[in-house]
């Protein structure tokens, strides 16, 4: 688990997000947890939800030790319990935000996944994805607007996505088809209430170690120690993503000073997408001088025979 983010550690001024009210969904762990931690590094206060209240509460207080102690002005993280696969929870959960006033930021991070052969997947397994990642993050999005547009508030909205969205995914059908359907939601809604002041934009993370999603999807590779490490064999740069780094992009968009960016997919990997669009890079990325000279010496080779047959 990493050590909650300070404004020390993020690029963004202190104070950018005071004032601010986000509700980051699934904020008490993973992804959501760093970005909950960073916007409230900045001065927000965020909201985190997710199903279980000891993970929410156990986050909260160590956000808010590190906010209390930081010479940073801060915000501040609170708690609700909500499974964003039922209507009435949503629904119970965005009347009590609201009580306390309108959200001017929603961050859909709440997900589930597991890797499977599509063969293999019952229709209750594709709906335990689907349920959460689509139609859960559909009906968060819908709560909020509908009380954005009936109060002409402004927000903006950040949904985490992945690769796959674009790409396929293999082995996680349902949730790629389900994030593919987010873009799209992202992109529909940008248009379609930008008039009203709602932004909408997607962030695709690559390598970023949680527990959550290594259990699920790399069985056997441990998180933490990806993540102690911090490298990457199959990553352009070498590296895995840091959490100071997904809190930077993700507080950009929630800000109003980027309040022109709307419909906008943002990938935060290293360039890892295009590398995979890119096999040469894979094979020839870790050859050293010799071996260059070696290849250029066959190509030129080949070059002179054929040079000789015309
Ligand atoms: C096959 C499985 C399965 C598995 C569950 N099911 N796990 N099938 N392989 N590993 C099936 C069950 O057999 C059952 O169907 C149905 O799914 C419902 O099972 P439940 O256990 O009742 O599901 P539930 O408690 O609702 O759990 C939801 C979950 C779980 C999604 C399955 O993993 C979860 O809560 N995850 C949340 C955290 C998470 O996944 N984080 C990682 C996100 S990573 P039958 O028909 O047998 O009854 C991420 C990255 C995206 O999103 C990008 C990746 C490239």
């Amino acid at each position: 688990m990493f050590t909650p983010l300070t404004a020390d550690d993020l690029m963004l001024r202190p104070g950018l997000l005071a004032g601010e009210r986000i509700l980051v969904t699934g904020g008490g762990s993973g992804i959501g947890r760093m970005i909950a931690s960073g916007c409230a590094a900045l001065g927000a206060h965020v909201i985190i939800c997710g199903r279980r209240e000891h993970v929410l509460a156990e986050a909260a207080e160590a956000i808010n030790d590190a906010v209390t102690a930081s010479s940073s002005p801060g915000g501040m993280v609170s708690t609700i319990a909500c499974d964003i696969r039922s209507e009435d929870s949503i629904n119970a959960m965005l009347d009590a935000i609201w009580t306390h006033g309108a959200l001017s930021g929603l961050v859909n991070n709440a997900a589930g996944n597991f890797i499977s052969r599509t063969e293999d997947l019952s229709l209750k397994g594709f709906e335990a994805i689907t349920n959460i990642v689509f139609k859960g993050t559909f009906m968060v999005t819908l709560g909020c607007g509908k009380r954005w547009l009936a109060q002409g508030a402004s927000a903006s909205v950040v949904s985490i996505t992945a690769r796959n969205a674009q790409n396929g995914g293999p082995f996680t059908a349902p949730s790629s088809m389900a994030k593919a359907g987010i873009e799209n939601m992202s992109q529909t809604l940008a248009v379609e209430w930008g008039n009203r002041g709602i932004r909408f934009n997607t962030v695709s993370p690559g390598p970023f170690p949680t527990e959550g999603a290594h259990a699920r999807l790399l069985p056997g590779r441990s998180a933490s120690s990806e993540a102690e490490a911090g490298k990457s064999k199959v990553n352009p740069m070498g590296r895995v993503g840091q959490p100071a780094e997904m809190a930077n992009l993700v507080a950009f968009l929630l800000a109003p000073g980027s309040g022109f960016v709307s419909g906008q997919s943002i990938a935060i990997d290293g360039a890892g997408h295009q590398a995979v669009a890119a096999p040469l890079w894979d094979q020839s990325k870790d050859w050293d001088d010799d071996q260059w000279r070696a290849v250029r010496e066959g190509i030129r080779a080949t070059d002179s025979k054929d040079k000789t047959a015309r």
